[in-house]
């Protein structure tokens, strides 16, 4: 149906924002030249064309034409620190003098290693990787090695990388061929709804190495996991012989021990990221002593797991240092107590207005 009012309207706005950010125009259309829609990550591409960053600092970013914007998305929470945060560089200065990339073991890496398995209960043991995408498909191989099955149970609407995304048709404007998705066994089940997921998983599908699982799903419209069905797929997933998989990469913010120690879960593997690099590209994948000791080098038949930048000395000084200094128990308090109030107001002011926008949690 086609609306001739809201349609000039956008119009309009869209001259507007053109005459406001020429350098933004002029640096999007020069990128275009080499990069295929002029960007590298398509969850940032906006209509017509996307502001060009020059700079941030605290909480504000200012673009190409010198408009400086408050930034409520950071980064999907890999922002956690602030544009510019003193503590993390002298840190990373620090590890940047120290040697770049040393090629051997550092004790930094032992010491991430233990602040993380520390925080969560479930995580016995844990590896690094580069990014959350990549942690999540060692995860899913991780369990198909272990189970010697090969289904993995997703759910609708669920983004665990950029090769593990399960938005459903209608969510992507082009269709579900607009996503890349790795060629696993996935069988995609509906989120919070326990009962047809166990329909699926015990009466026709058999074979599960897997089940992967946002406690929230981010994503996919921030919907969080009802508790009762992460418990179910607890329970479930014991019952099959699959490992539980809970993908934390945005949640872990909720609690030190994130969502699953808010609901006391204990998931068999956990993948982590985003602001568990201290600011860098930064992935993990943890879990049961039982299931992780396949990486064990010092064991016959050990996994062979590689990663130039694994253990990066930049990224694992700027790791510990944000675990141990900026990201408290207090902080994640305050962090969550300021989500908590703006999701409040918006509710409040939306429904003011009787527009359909509050959700339950
Ligand atoms: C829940 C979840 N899992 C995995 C990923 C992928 O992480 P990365 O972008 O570091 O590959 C994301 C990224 O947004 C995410 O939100």
């Amino acid at each position: 149906m086609s609306h001739p009012k809201l349609e000039d309207a956008v119009k309009t706005l869209r001259q507007q924002y053109g005459a406001r950010n020429p350098s933004s125009l002029r640096a999007f259309e020069d990128a275009k030249r080499s990069l295929p829609g002029g960007g590298t990550r398509s969850s940032i591409f906006i209509q017509p064309f996307p502001l060009v960053i020059a700079s941030g600092h605290g909480t504000c970013l200012t673009d190409l034409d010198g408009h400086t914007y408050r930034d409520f998305v950071s980064d999907f929470t890999s922002g956690l620190y602030g544009k510019t945060n003193v503590i993390l560089r002298d840190a990373i200065v620090g590890a940047i003098d120290n040697g770049m990339q040393l090629g051997g073991h550092t004790p930094a890496e032992g010491r991430l290693a233990s602040l993380i398995c520390d925080r969560f209960p479930a995580m016995d043991l844990v590896r690094f990787a580069n990014s959350g995408t990549e942690a999540n498909m060692i995860a899913i191989c991780t369990a198909m090695r272990y189970t010697g099955c090969s289904k993995i149970v997703v759910f609708e609407g669920g983004y665990h990388g950029s090769l593990l995304s399960h938005f459903r048709m209608d969510e992507l404007n082009a269709g579900p061929s607009s996503a890349l998705t790795a060629p696993f066994n996935f069988v995609v089940c509906p989120y919070n709804d326990l009962e047809q997921t166990r329909e699926k998983i015990v009466h026709s599908t058999g074979d599960v190495a897997a089940i992967l699982v946002e406690p929230m799903l981010g994503a996919g419209g921030c919907i969080p996991g009802e508790p009762s069905f992460l418990r179910g797929l607890r329970e479930l997933a014991t019952e099959v012989g699959a490992l539980l998989i809970f993908d934390e990469v945005q949640t872990a913010r909720l609690d030190m021990g994130g969502r699953q120690k808010l609901l006391d879960i204990e998931p068999d593997l956990t993948t982590l990221g985003k602001f568990f690099g201290g600011g860098f590209a930064f992935g993990a994948f943890g879990g049961k002593r039982e299931v992780m000791k396949m990486f064990d080098m010092t064991q016959p038949g050990a996994i062979s797991h590689g990663g130039t930048f694994n253990n990066s000395p930049c990224t694992m000084v700027a790791g510990v240092t944000a675990l141990e200094q900026l990201v408290t128990e207090s902080a994640l308090t305050t962090l969550n107590a300021l989500g908590d109030n703006m999701r409040e107001s918006l509710n409040q002011g939306f429904s003011a207005h009787s527009l359909p926008f509050i959700r339950e949690y």
